[in-house]
């Protein structure tokens, strides 16, 4: 596929023309052809043209993911501009590839069109893209070309992610098909049955049989006689008493256990469309993550830096975002509810095991970027963290403090990976106030 092509021809086609032209005339005096070739580059530098190889537009769409999506969108205004035909209203492709670099230097020479554009949208200053080279930036403009040569409808079809639920759906509605199905042959079994014994019982009636033989063969089989049988009052009593035994055993286990819980938000705030979507870092919101103990809820503030852009979502979208700016205005904290929360006695910090273990946010939150609904994924029991800290290896490579603390290990134990464990992971007071 394209998108997985490494080699992405970082020149225009327009550039190889001399080259090639040199070749053919190369009977010609060098003279002639040195001039042509800078006549050339000067053209190419003065009208640069866009360009629709599949690669670049391919590492186009990657590079526009990566940097600008959070911002931009093709077809419509986000917090920056839609970015549809933007080749046609800027004053040139060069002027593009500046702002990207560097909007506000642009826009601090007075340069009339970015100052109309940096004051068409609130005076909202683009990020400064100073890693992105010329050539990534035309890539991007290939992407941007052709999704606007695209059109709005197909370029609303790519989020493919909102056609997963529908073929997530079908599997289960094969499973009500085959459920129907079974109840079906489980109903026409009985109906069969119910012949077979009618059937069975006018045969016997035919035959001589012993007085004691026709009692059992007419023998009314009633409600009453089957209820009334020992075996059935065993059977009962057993699944009575295993059941109840069950639930109350579960429910020692589970007391303080939240696993799932997933309670409604004061606002519909979803990390499918941030995180997942839009692809914020965690980070972004959630600060105190990397240095502190406590991950930490955004601030209303977080929120404004691109909600005082963003008016309009999708579905709940205008009336779940005034919320946001109803708190912000107000000067009133949002009143989210907390999910994780581990009993007092228990003490947890974030930085030892994002920062220095190096472990995913997903290996104990599970896939948050895909929750309209934060969940509790983990159990977060006293089991759930020994569990871990004896499965897992630490990363002590590039870290100081564990070179003396390895070769102790290595003496010992020789080639054993060092655990959490062996680190005193266990330990009580690791854990406990
Ligand atoms: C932090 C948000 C943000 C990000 C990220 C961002 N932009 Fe922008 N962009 C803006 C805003 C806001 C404007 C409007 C001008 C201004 O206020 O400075 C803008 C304007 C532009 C313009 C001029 C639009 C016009 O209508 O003339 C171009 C081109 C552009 N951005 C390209 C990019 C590209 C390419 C990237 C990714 C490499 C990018 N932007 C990333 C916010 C952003
Ligand atoms: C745009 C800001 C934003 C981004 C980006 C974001 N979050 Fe959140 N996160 C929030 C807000 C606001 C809440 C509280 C509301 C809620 O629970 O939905 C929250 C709640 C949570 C909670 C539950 C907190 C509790 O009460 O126990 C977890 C866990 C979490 N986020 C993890 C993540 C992870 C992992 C990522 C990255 C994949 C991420 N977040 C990205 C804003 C954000
Ligand atoms: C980095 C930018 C950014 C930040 C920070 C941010 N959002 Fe958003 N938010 C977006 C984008 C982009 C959308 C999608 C807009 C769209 O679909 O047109 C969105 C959409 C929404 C929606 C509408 C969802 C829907 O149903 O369409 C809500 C509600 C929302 N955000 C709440 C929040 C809250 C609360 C915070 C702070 C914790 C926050 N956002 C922080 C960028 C951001
Ligand atoms: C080793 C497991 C683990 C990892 C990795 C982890 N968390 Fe947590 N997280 C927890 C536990 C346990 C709690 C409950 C802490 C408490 O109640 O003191 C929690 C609570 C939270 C909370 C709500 C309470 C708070 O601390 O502010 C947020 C938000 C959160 N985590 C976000 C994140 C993000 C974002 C990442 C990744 C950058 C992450 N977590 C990585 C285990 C983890
Ligand atoms: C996904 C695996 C994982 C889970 C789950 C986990 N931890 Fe850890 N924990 C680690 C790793 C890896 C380290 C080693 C960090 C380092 O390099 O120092 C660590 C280190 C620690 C330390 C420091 C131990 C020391 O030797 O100084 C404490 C305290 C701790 N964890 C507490 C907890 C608590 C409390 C929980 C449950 C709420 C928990 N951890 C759940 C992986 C985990
Ligand atoms: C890796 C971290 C860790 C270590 C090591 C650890 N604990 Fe715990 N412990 C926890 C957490 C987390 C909880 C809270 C679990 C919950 O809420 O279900 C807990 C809960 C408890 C409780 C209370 C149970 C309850 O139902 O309230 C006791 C008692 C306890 N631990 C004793 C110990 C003892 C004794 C040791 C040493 C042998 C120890 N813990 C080592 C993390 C740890």
């Amino acid at each position: 596929m394209h998108s997985d092509s490494r080699f992405v021809p970082l020149d225009f086609k327009t550039d190889t023309k001399p080259v090639m032209i040199k070749n053919r005339t190369a009977s010609v005096s060098l003279y002639t052809s040195v001039v042509f070739i800078f006549l050339f580059s000067c053209l190419t530098s003065l009208a640069q043209t866009i360009s629709d190889d599949p690669a670049a537009i391919a590492a186009g769409s990657s590079l526009f993911n990566a940097n600008c999506k959070t911002c931009h969108a093709v077809h419509k205004k986000v917090v920056g501009p839609p970015l549809a035909a933007v080749y046609d209203r800027t004053p040139s492709i060069d002027w593009i590839v500046k702002f990207v670099q560097n909007s506000s230097a642009v826009i601090a020479s007075g340069e009339p069109y970015a100052v109309k554009v940096y004051e068409d949208n609130g005076k909202t200053q683009m990020t400064a893209f100073t890693s992105l080279k010329e050539a990534d930036v035309m890539n991007i403009l290939a992407y941007v070309k052709a999704e606007t040569v695209k059109g709005p409808e197909v370029a609303v079809v790519p989020p493919t992610g909102g056609g997963q639920p529908a073929e997530g759906g079908a599997p289960s509605e094969y499973l009500n098909i085959i459920l129907i199905g079974m109840v079906l042959i489980l109903v026409l079994l009985l109906i069969i049955l119910g012949f077979l014994v009618s059937a069975l019982k006018r045969f016997l009636d035919q035959k001589e049989l012993s007085e004691e033989d026709k009692e059992v063969v007419n023998s009314p089989i009633s409600l009453s006689t089957i209820t009334r049988s020992s075996g059935f009052i065993f059977i009962v009593l057993f699944l009575v008493g295993a059941l109840g035994f069950k639930a109350v055993i579960n429910g020692l286990y589970s007391i303080g256990i939240q696993q799932g819980y997933a309670p409604k938000q004061p606002i519909a705030f979803s990390h499918k469309i941030h995180a997942g979507q839009y692809e914020i870092d965690c980070k972004y919101c959630h600060v105190g993550v990397m240095k502190s103990k406590s991950a930490t809820i955004p601030s209303v503030n977080i929120c404004m830096n691109c909600h005082n852009q963003i008016k309009s979502g999708t579905v709940t979208g205008e009336v779940e975002i005034a919320k946001i700016t109803a708190a912000w205005q107000n000067n009133k904290p949002i009143e989210w509810v907390r999910i994780h929360n581990l009993p007092d006695l228990a003490y947890f910090n974030h930085s030892q095991h994002v920062n220095v273990a190096g472990v995913e946010c997903q290996t104990c939150h599970g896939p948050i970027q895909e929750m309209d609904v934060v969940r509790q994924h983990s159990l977060l029991t006293m089991g759930w963290c020994i569990d871990c800290h004896r499965k897992t290896d630490i990363n002590t490579k590039g870290n100081a403090y564990y070179d003396k603390l390895m070769e102790l290990h290595k003496t010992t134990n020789g080639n054993k990976p060092y655990k959490v464990e062996d680190n005193g992971g266990l330990e009580c007071a690791k854990c406990h106030y």
